[in-house]
């Protein structure tokens, strides 16, 4: 009988891409279906973020709520992946001894193996090590759902700013093969995928290995993606202002089918904060970029991630971080409270700033953000943009929605027909998260 899976994903961009291949490889081995509810399942699946303290805690809550259901159906396998798996490894079943599996983000191809040797043995499994770039051998082939896909180029990260926790939980970079990556794009294209999204910690730290004749950085990747037929749009997240090359920059240029939209997180605008933070560029260097990008491509909107109440910060500091999402004219962003990592560096450092001023910093960058984000929505309005209609509307199926290259979702009447194309769209209205339009014409 098919087995019933439930996963819950906290975190970013990587572990939406990850909870995707645990469905894929449980799906290739015990026909897995997804299904919506821990109650309806038989494999419950929770893959974590450490990121900051709150989604940290949030996991062993809902582990708690787990407990009567095992009691119930000892059957049921309780898994937990993702950052906190990889850093708290068995303490995990020995805080919530509910949990089967403890996996990290590099063993998760190995979910099928830890849950048949938790029914053998009838012991809680771990295995959180960095055993390289294996699992990508050990992956099921890419699968496509739309006209969208994410593809993974590097994992982990080797920056150790003083804040985070990624580089314990995900390991060191390590890059995919170019020819790996090139092969997993085409055979998503042949399924019809039309925009892929290059993911990574770093994603143009990608160093990955390339045919001997041949040397290969993150634009010359780009650069190959885009001559992949059935390609017309290229996306990747997350960037890194320290590997923001002269090449990168050119590549916005000159490769027609890269998006004109970069995410490039600054953390904050004063470079007091970012040596402290040990990001390895001042805030010039980074305005730098975003201008260069500008010439380069003078429409690219820019979003970032901010960090506020870093230990030491001033009303000061703070306002220079003000002062450069102003200069750059930076669009919608992430930004959160400072979160102590346990085990990093900046967790010990004094922090004298009272967790109100610190909220009331966020609300007013994010105010500002949110401001800047809609000045950039409403003056898209009369503008025509190159959307790909990606389906349509779960509301009303005479309405088909798509996104613009500076990643708005835009909603117009449409047809069928439209999916997977790109269509000229004239934005008639700026809503807070969407935009309204009409189609111009149909594209070839
Ligand atoms: N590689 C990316 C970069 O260039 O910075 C960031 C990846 S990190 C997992 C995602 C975001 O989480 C960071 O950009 C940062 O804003 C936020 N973050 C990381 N550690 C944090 C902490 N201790 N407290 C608050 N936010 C944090
Ligand atoms: Fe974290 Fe800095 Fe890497 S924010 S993921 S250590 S670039």
């Amino acid at each position: 009988m098919r087995k019933k899976l439930y996963v819950k994903t906290y975190g970013c961009q990587m572990n939406v891409y990850d909870a995707s291949k645990m469905v894929d490889v449980l799906n290739a081995r015990e026909g897995a279906e997804v299904v919506a509810s821990p109650e309806e399942a038989d494999i419950v699946l929770f893959n974590t973020c450490s990121v900051r303290e709150k989604a940290q805690e949030k996991v062993f809550s809902d582990l708690g709520r787990l407990r009567a259901l095992k009691a119930a159906r000892p059957s049921l396998i309780v898994g937990v992946g993702g950052c906190v798996a990889s850093q708290e490894g068995e303490a995990i079943v020995a805080r919530a001894p509910v949990v089967d599996i403890v996996f990290g983000p590099q063993t998760l191809h190995r979910l099928p193996d830890l849950i048949d040797e938790r029914r053998r043995s009838g012991k809680p499994q771990v295995d959180i090590r960095f055993p390289a770039i294996e699992k990508f051998d050990h992956l099921p082939p890419a699968r496509a759902e739309g006209v969208t896909a994410f593809v993974s180029i590097m994992e982990g990260c080797s920056k150790y700013c003083s804040f985070c926790v990624v580089p314990y939980t995900r390991g060191e970079e390590v890059s995919r093969p170019l020819e790996d990556v090139l092969t997993e794009v085409a055979e998503l294209a042949a399924q019809g995928v039309r925009e892929v999204t290059l993911l990574g910690q770093n994603v143009n730290a990608w160093a990955g290995a390339a045919p001997e004749d041949m040397s290969a950085d993150f634009s010359v990747l780009l650069e190959l993606v885009a001559q992949i037929p059935g390609i017309a749009r290229i996306r990747y997240t997350t960037s890194h202002p320290r590997e923001f090359s002269p090449q990168l920059i050119e590549a916005h240029a000159r490769i027609a089918k890269l998006a004109c939209h970069v995410h490039l997180p600054v953390q904050a605008g004063s470079d007091r904060v970012l040596a402290a933070m040990k990001r390895g560029y001042t805030a010039l260097e980074f305005k730098s970029i975003v201008r260069r990008l500008r010439r380069a491509c003078p429409e690219i909107s820019v979003s970032s991630d901010f960090i506020v109440g870093f230990p030491g910060e001033t009303e000061r500091d703070f306002e220079q971080t003000l002062q450069l999402v102003r200069d750059l004219h930076i669009d919608q962003s992430f930004s959160f409270v400072y979160s102590p990592r346990p085990g990093t560096p900046a967790a010990d450092l004094p922090d004298p700033v009272d967790r109100a001023t610190k909220l009331q910093w966020l609300e007013r960058l994010q105010r500002l953000l949110e401001e800047q984000g809609r000045g950039i929505s409403e003056a898209m309005v009369g503008s025509v943009q190159p959307v790909l209609v990606e389906g349509a509307s779960r509301r009303d199926p005479a309405e088909y929605s798509g996104r613009t290259p500076n990643h708005r979702i835009v909603n117009f009447p449409g047809s069928s027909g439209w999916v997977g194309k790109i269509i000229p769209v004239r934005i008639t209205r700026a809503f807070p998260h969407s935009l309204r339009g009409e189609a111009e014409a149909e594209a070839a």
